[in-house]
């Protein structure tokens, strides 16, 4: 995004002729960040370590023109349902380019899993008995818990450490692989998610030795050669004015040097190393543009747009900050305001004191940043306020890759029973 003469443009394009184009709210995309984004971390890592992979977990932004621009780009994809498998193989990646990482799965999901030939990363042994009994995986990881975790967006998002639910408990690793040998698995990796948003590049090789020295024992005690080792995800990006980012070329650094010196102080064969980080490569490459369509000056002054929860959950979900421009006010005055979105909710109050341009008027646009990871994915169509558009800008070109919703998408899949249609 640039501000040139007082205009917001991303990339090339001006976000005034997106919203008289697109309409609003809509979230935009800009592809030449996201590969920038994608080859400077590959980049760091892959100089490091050369056997080095990125699996994009699509989860954070599913729109196939974006999961293309990451295939494109030599990625391949985490999936965390049978559904983001189907997503996957639509855009052309299956079997080992997929990691299913899957959580409590059901024995729909773990059937679909086989057929597929993803690679399985179970969440706990205790899922294990029923993949052995619908067909042995070629290759299985276990999600492992470390032990600890840490978020930069709040705590109810940590994921791993004794208040996750996710991944095998420390003390339990062992005896994992050991049932998953001894039911006739012969290819093994390893799998944690190490946290949510960290942008201290020490924490990567601080996590990365306490997984080591839980699968370097279990490798050593059991024979067992790991073929990859998964850090996870977590890489973050600095969501407010001021904030530093990750130093992802001091993080691979030191996570490389951590990873090769406990992969020989355990004797194990150098296994692949792979990350499936998402918010690093589409986070900061995406923005919501929207519109203020009235303002109320009661017991505050708040301004009132079409980005409510439903568009952008963060905020109302973790408390996360996204910062917001006005196109065309940025050099004016300013003052403390509040800012809404349109739902009967007063979470919707999604902004409750911010300094914004004191000349807001109605029909201004508003910019939401770092809206690509966890955005659109997250929306929803509570008070029939429904999804937005989906645009990709590449230079001075754009693209629509999902059209907005409307009244046939809020009742589409819905039936009434024909006495109730009576009366
Ligand atoms: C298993 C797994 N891998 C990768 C990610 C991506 O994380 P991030 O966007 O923080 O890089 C997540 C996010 O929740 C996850 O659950």
């Amino acid at each position: 995004m640039r501000i040139v003469k007082n205009k917001i443009f991303i990339g090339d394009v001006a976000v005034k002729d997106i919203a008289t184009e697109y309409g609003t709210p809509t979230y935009v995309y800009d592809e030449n960040k996201i590969r920038t984004n994608y080859r400077r971390a590959l980049k760091a890592f892959s100089k490091h370590y050369p056997d080095f992979r990125f699996f994009y977990a699509v989860k954070a932004c599913n729109n196939p023109a974006i999961v293309n621009i990451l295939r494109q780009e030599g990625a391949g994809i985490d999936a965390a349902s049978v559904n983001e498998i189907k997503l996957a193989k639509k855009i052309g990646l299956g079997g080992e380019d997929v990691m299913f990482s899957g959580n409590f799965l059901s024995d729909d999901d773990i059937r679909f899993g086989l057929k597929s030939g993803v690679i399985f990363n179970l969440d706990d042994p205790s899922i294990l008995p029923r993949v052995v009994e619908f067909g042995k995986p070629e290759i299985l990881s276990f999600r492992v818990n470390p032990g600890y975790g840490k978020s930069n967006v709040g705590e109810f998002v940590t994921n791993a450490g004794p208040n996750a639910k996710f991944g095998v408990h420390p003390d339990q690793v062992m005896d994992a692989y050991r049932a998953a040998k001894d039911a006739g698995i012969t290819r093994f990796g390893a799998h944690m998610m190490p946290g949510s948003c960290i942008t201290e590049p020490e924490y990567f090789s601080f996590i990365t030795n306490l997984l080591m020295d839980i699968i370097g024992k279990v490798g050593k005690k059991l024979k067992i050669q790991f073929e990859f080792i998964d850090l996870g995800g977590g890489l973050g990006i600095p969501y407010r004015p001021g904030e530093e980012g990750l130093n992802v070329e001091e993080a691979a650094k030191q996570v490389a040097g951590a990873f090769k010196s406990k992969v020989r102080e355990y004797g194990l064969k150098p296994p692949r190393l792979m990350m499936e980080p998402a918010r690093y490569f589409v986070g900061n490459a995406a923005w919501i543009v929207g519109k203020v369509h009235s303002i109320k000056k009661s017991y505050k002054k708040i301004i009132g747009t079409d980005i409510g929860m439903n568009t952008l959950a963060r905020p109302a979900m973790y408390g996360a900050y996204h910062h917001i421009y006005i196109d065309g006010k940025e050099k004016d005055p300013r003052e403390k305001v509040g800012l809404c979105g349109q739902l009967c909710e007063n979470t919707d109050f999604w902004v409750k004191e911010r300094e914004l341009p004191s000349t807001i008027k109605e029909g201004d646009i508003v910019v939401v940043e770092n809206a690509g990871a966890y955005g659109f994915a997250m929306s929803y169509q509570y008070n029939g306020r429904l999804r937005p558009a989906e645009v990709l800008v590449n230079g001075k070109d754009h693209y629509l890759i999902r059209r907005r919703e409307e009244f046939g998408d809020m009742v589409r899949n819905t039936s009434v029973p024909d006495y109730l249609k009576k009366g």
